[in-house]
């Protein structure tokens, strides 16, 4: 189609546009729902574990018992970090945000294992779900108090794998299968913005790690990923339900944005936010934090009554990481472990049937002038 017959649509932020087509994910049908690849998020945060919803998304279908055995060793084999690699985690100050050192972290290993024939887009995939924890973990400890961890712990899966490297012993079932809920909720969500970026910067033949870095900086922000660490802020700046009342209605009154509800295109609720309450219920009613659930619950109950918001994954997700004893900082890289299934899946999607992405604007600069000569100026 060229330039002439096709429409201009203009939407700011890209609402409502079809940006192409996907067999990925549906996000918000109907204003309710999501599926990956046809299954119902319940189902899987019910049934599946992490690693075949990655298997699911990455490879196209639910791995049978061996595929999945096969799947999990291979992710296992791929967490170890070089010395190079270790170097570089060690040179990033402690200040740093950990989504920066997740991204530097990838960009670098693209230099240290570029993709080729030998390690190829799938090759990569694995590599990066795999190895981000052990990156994340190994420079947080460095950077925190000096210690160098083995990042080699001998757990089955992603989930477990993080708790033990964050922990340094390995945790409960309980809180290993809380943290697989989560990392499944992350995992897709069709275009959203990192997602977008990951598929643009793929769209111009670039390699994977370029995709995943341009999607891990736009994850980055507070309006995406880095919702989840403003949640917990929000829960965390009062001590009663009274008082959280008082505040979100000051912050309502003030037109402030409550960070962890809404949503581009949920119009009733967020699916994945029911399925993550439930565990933050849970483990705050084991913990002994109700009183933290109850002012989460609050919030949510008044921003419905006073704005017919809801709250989106990202709310009940940063009260579950806090009864996991993540510190808020990791929060938003645990997202990237996820969704770099997720991104994976997009990559290779865009590179199947590829077309440079490339929109156009509305100029709104100044008429055609004539150029001034430094003396004129
Ligand atoms: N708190 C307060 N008001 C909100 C809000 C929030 N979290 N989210 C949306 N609104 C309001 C907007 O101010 C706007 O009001 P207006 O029409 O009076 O200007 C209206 O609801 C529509 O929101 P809009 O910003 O147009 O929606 P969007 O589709 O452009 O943005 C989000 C969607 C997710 C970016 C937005 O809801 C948001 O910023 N949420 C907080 C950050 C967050 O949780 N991000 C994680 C997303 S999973």
């Amino acid at each position: 189609m060229n330039v002439a017959t096709e429409s201009a649509q203009k939407s700011g932020g890209l609402a409502g546009v079809v940006a192409g087509e996907t067999a990925i994910s549906t996000v918000g049908k109907g204003g309710v729902g999501l599926n990956y690849r046809g299954y119902a998020i319940n189902d899987l945060a019910e049934h599946a574990t992490f690693e075949e919803v990655a298997h699911l998304l990455l490879y196209g279908n639910l791995p049978n018992r061996n595929q999945l055995e096969t799947y999990r060793k291979r992710l296992v084999a791929r967490r170890g970090l070089s010395d190079a690699l270790r170097a570089v985690l060690e040179q990033i100050p402690a200040n740093a945000h950990p989504m920066d050192v997740l991204r530097t972290g990838c960009s670098l290993l693209g230099t240290l294992e570029p993709e080729n024939t030998e390690l190829d887009q799938h090759a990569v995939a694995d590599r990066l779900i795999a190895v981000f924890p052990s990156m994340l973990l190994y420079w947080y400890h460095f950077s925190q108090n000096g210690k160098r961890i083995e990042v080699d712990a001998t757990d089955e899966t992603v989930a477990g794998h993080f708790l033990t490297l964050l922990h340094g012993k390995p945790s409960n079932a309980v809180n290993q299968r809380a943290m697989d809920v989560t990392l499944i909720t992350y995992a897709e969500h069709e275009f959203n913005a990192s997602t977008f970026a990951a598929r643009v910067t793929t769209s111009t033949k670039s390699d994977f790690y370029s995709a995943i870095t341009s999607a891990i900086g736009t994850l980055r922000g507070p309006l995406h990923g880095g919702a989840n660490e403003a949640a917990m802020e929000l829960i965390d700046q009062t001590v009663t339900v009274q008082a959280a009342d008082d505040g979100l209605r000051e912050m309502l009154a003030e037109k402030k944005l409550i960070m962890g509800f809404g949503h581009r295109f949920y119009k009733i609720s967020d699916p994945r936010s029911d399925i993550v309450k439930a565990w933050a219920r849970r483990l705050c009613d084991a913990g002994n934090n109700i009183l933290q659930f109850e002012i989460a619950e609050r919030i949510e109950n008044i921003m419905w009554q006073e704005k017919r918001l809801f709250p989106n994954l990202d709310f009940y997700s940063a009260l579950v990481y806090r009864m996991l004893a993540i510190p808020n900082s990791l929060f938003t890289p645990i997202f990237v472990v996820a969704r770099t299934s997720g991104w994976g899946a997009h990559v290779f999607e865009q590179r199947a049937n590829n077309r440079i992405i490339r929109p156009t604007a509305d100029y709104i600069g100044p008429m055609t002038r004539p150029f001034l000569t430094l003396e004129q100026r």
